[in-house]
């Protein structure tokens, strides 16, 4: 009998897939396996009896690496399957970025039930004007599966399309998407696009990659997505570029402290992949990867 911990809520669909030969019990520190979305273990005393982590969703970040690979814990992750979930909220977020949405919802509520409300709308909407995305450069940095969904669906919304993916030659990336402007240079991104939208996990390499001096070459006006993770971004280069006019808005799923309420900052709590549809995906393939390792000693990320 094999015990399994779920630190997070993760969906019946997945749990239902458990046979006989798996238990589900309360306790971290008793479990053979463990699934988890978004909690942090990295303060947690790994128990012995633990194998394997099956995180529901792309990014391991929350999970300590080093620790597990002494251990011999086996971590895994969901590549894929809450891609579309996240790129559908990348698409609304690229509108909230180009069009000033959230400013005039907040507006109008604070007019509560003013009877006049239309006058006042008739009066004040000037402030809210936006621009449209088609026929403006989108920068997509990360090429995975998120990326490449991301980057097929402003295609398609005429957006000019700039690709570039560190760990994808150009070749291999162009056969991915032929109308992406495939770009061997991260700079390229940078210095080119008015939409700028990051799908790549957080590394050495890539935390902070928005800082004072990649922000200095970029257009003026910029708006920056931001649905992989909060530390690419030094939040008082983003809260300079964004007081200076460099940056126009930056849309984050992260809450965090230093830059929510800052003019520009559209933060999102952590919805990217908060679909019924992703949160189905991932649990069962996160289930499903576990009853192989366990079973078969199998390790797979599909
Ligand atoms: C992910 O890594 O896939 C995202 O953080 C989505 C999530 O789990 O909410």
């Amino acid at each position: 009998m094999f015990k399994v911990n779920c630190l997070n809520k993760i969906a019946n669909v997945g749990l239902d897939l458990f046979t006989d030969n798996y238990q589900m019990v309360d306790n971290f520190n008793d479990a053979n396996a463990v699934l988890v979305r978004s909690s942090s273990i990295h303060d947690l005393e790994l128990p012995h009896s633990l194998d394997a982590i099956a995180r529901a969703g792309a990014g391991v970040n929350n999970i300590p690496l080093d620790k597990c690979a002494e251990r011999g814990i086996v971590v895994f992750n969901t590549p894929g399957a809450n891609a579309n979930g996240v790129k559908e909220m990348v698409i609304a977020a690229l509108i909230i970025a180009a069009r000033n949405i959230v400013g005039g919802v907040n507006w109008v509520n604070s007019c509560g039930a003013d009877p006049e409300v239309a006058k006042l709308v008739e009066k004040n909407k000037s402030k809210f004007s936006g621009t449209e995305v088609k026929g403006k450069k989108l920068g997509v940095i990360g090429l995975g599966a998120t990326g490449v969904l991301v980057a097929n669906a402003a295609n398609k919304l005429e957006m000019e399309v700039y690709g570039y993916d560190p760990f994808i030659s150009v070749d291999a990336a162009w056969k991915l998407s032929k109308f992406i402007k495939h770009t061997k240079a991260l700079e390229e991104i940078f210095r080119n696009c008015d939409f700028i939208t990051v799908h790549i996990p957080l590394s050495d390499s890539t935390k902070g990659m928005f800082n004072k001096d990649t922000f200095a070459i970029m257009k003026d006006g910029v708006k920056i997505l931001n649905f992989s993770r909060d530390t690419l971004v030094i939040d008082e280069d983003m809260i300079e570029a964004l007081k200076s006019g460099k940056v126009h808005r930056y849309v984050t799923d992260f809450p965090n402290p230093n830059v929510c309420g800052v003019e520009g900052v559209i933060t999102i709590p952590h919805l990217g992949a908060s679909t019924s549809e992703s949160e189905d995906n991932c649990a069962v393939m996160a289930v499903r990867q576990i009853m192989d390792y366990m079973e078969n000693g199998n390790i797979k990320n599909s």
